[in-house]
């Protein structure tokens, strides 16, 4: 099989080194990648937004399989332009896609198939939205409707923050995803995701994980994209993912599929679990990033057979085989992530890490210049690793780290504190 990943991050990585272990696969290409990718595929600049040129680039390599990495190009089609052309795509239309690209829809959605979340209103206008915030008090939660990067959502401690928030997203600090703005009662509790490949009928369970969101150890300081992740998430006990599939994820996959925009492809639930109840804070369309680089490390050469399976809408009779294991990976950030941060560090001692099916070094921001590997984004390096127990994947990561010569980077050191 000729197999094309779009994407360039971390996530993307994962999914191109277990893609590549499965025998099936004769050709494998990534675009953009980065640094890292080209060691297991072949890179293709080009700009995955623009669904002529992904179109192009997998006739001109007779691609039997597209896996779509991001949210943007989902959200904006690309799926749906490849599936007009005749390729098998894993990944939701762009229709589906509205679950992650909006907040509104997803309140819709769940109120009218049943599935729990915070209580919610929806605003066009700034006023409006103050008066319901003052009424409800704080803390509360300010929502951008629209895909944001991970932006779009303020959790207010207090009234006064919550109305400045209003004022900034209808201001326009988020463009048209900021038109809409979505106030959420606050919900307290643990959080994890949870990973469900979708054919558009058939659900198969596909992992737990839980991400580290701030930048800050014992998670204080600004939301990141994600400092580093761990799967299983013990949190999701085998009772709460039951409850989770039957109270929120099959009603929704039943709902899409009643208004005629079925749901294929990975749905993320990321869910608040207090007092074994679990509720959802929102859907993913895609996997997370880093959740993704944990999930593939656990699971291999399998994840192709069950996303072209998924892509195919043959998931009925497939199983997910797990070892049993656990996985952690530690996110490197370049100096001053999530604000500005330093440009092409240097990065030394990569060539000294093993690279193994229990140890993997994955690139995000990289890209090599004159023989030498150099941090171009703001989160750069996935070190990850797999163990018997979380404490033995969460040391040998560590030791990665460790091994490690960038003084233009950093992490956090208490990855998985939680379940250690
Ligand atoms: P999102 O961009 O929707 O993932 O939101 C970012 C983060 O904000 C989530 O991971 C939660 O930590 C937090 N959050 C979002 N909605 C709520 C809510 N209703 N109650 C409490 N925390 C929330
Ligand atoms: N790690 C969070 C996300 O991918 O949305």
């Amino acid at each position: 099989m000729n197999i094309l990943i779009l994407g360039s991050g971390g996530r993307e990585h994962s999914l191109a080194w277990a893609v590549n272990q499965n025998p099936k696969c004769d050709r494998l290409i990534v675009a953009p990648g980065n640094a890292g990718i080209a060691a297991v595929a072949d890179c293709a600049d080009i700009d995955v937004m623009d669904g002529a040129a992904v179109v192009e680039l997998a006739e001109g390599a007779s691609v039997d399989l597209v896996i779509v990495g991001p949210e943007a190009p989902l959200a904006a089609g690309v799926a749906d332009d490849l599936r007009a052309a005749g390729f098998s795509v894993f990944g939701p239309s762009a229709a589906a896609a509205q679950l992650e690209a909006s907040k509104a829809f997803t309140h819709e959605i769940c109120d009218a198939a049943g599935a729990p979340m915070a209580e919610w209103a929806r605003f066009s206008q700034a006023g409006a939205a103050k008066e319901y915030v003052r009424a409800q008090g704080a803390p509360i939660v300010v929502k951008a409707d629209g895909l944001a990067a991970g932006k779009g959502v303020v959790v207010a401690e207090d009234v006064a923050t919550a109305c400045a928030a209003i004022d900034e997203m209808f201001g326009g600090i988020f463009g048209d995803a900021g038109a809409e703005v979505v106030i959420e009662e606050f919900m307290g509790g643990e959080e994890a995701s949870f990973f469900v490949l979708c054919d558009g009928e058939t659900v198969l369970p596909f992992g737990t994980a839980q991400d580290h969101k701030r930048v800050g150890e014992s998670d204080t300081g600004p939301n990141t994209g994600g400092m580093g992740a761990y799967s299983p998430a013990p949190v999701l006990t085998e009772a709460v993912q039951a409850q989770v599939l039957d109270r929120i994820i099959r009603p929704t996959v039943a709902e899409m599929a009643r208004r005629g925009t079925p749901f294929q492809g990975v749905l993320y639930a990321g869910l608040m679990i207090e007092d074994g109840r679990a509720r959802l804070v929102e859907y993913n369309v895609r996997f997370g990033d880093p959740e993704c680089q944990v999930l593939m490390m656990r699971l291999g050469a399998q994840v192709l057979d069950l996303l072209q399976a998924c892509a195919e809408g043959r998931l009925a009779g497939m199983t997910v085989n797990w070892a049993g294991d656990h996985a952690l990976t530690v996110v490197m950030a370049a100096n001053g992530y999530p604000g500005a941060y330093e440009k092409d560090s240097l990065i030394g001692g990569l060539g000294g890490l093993p690279e193994d099916s229990f140890q993997m070094t994955f690139h995000a921001g990289t890209t090599e210049q004159d023989g030498k590997v150099v941090a171009t984004g703001g989160r750069v390096l996935n070190v990850t690793a797999r163990g018997a127990s979380l404490a033995e994947a969460h040391a040998r990561a560590y030791a990665m780290v460790d091994a490690l010569d960038w003084p233009g980077g950093f992490c956090r050191r208490d990855i998985g504190w939680r379940a250690l």
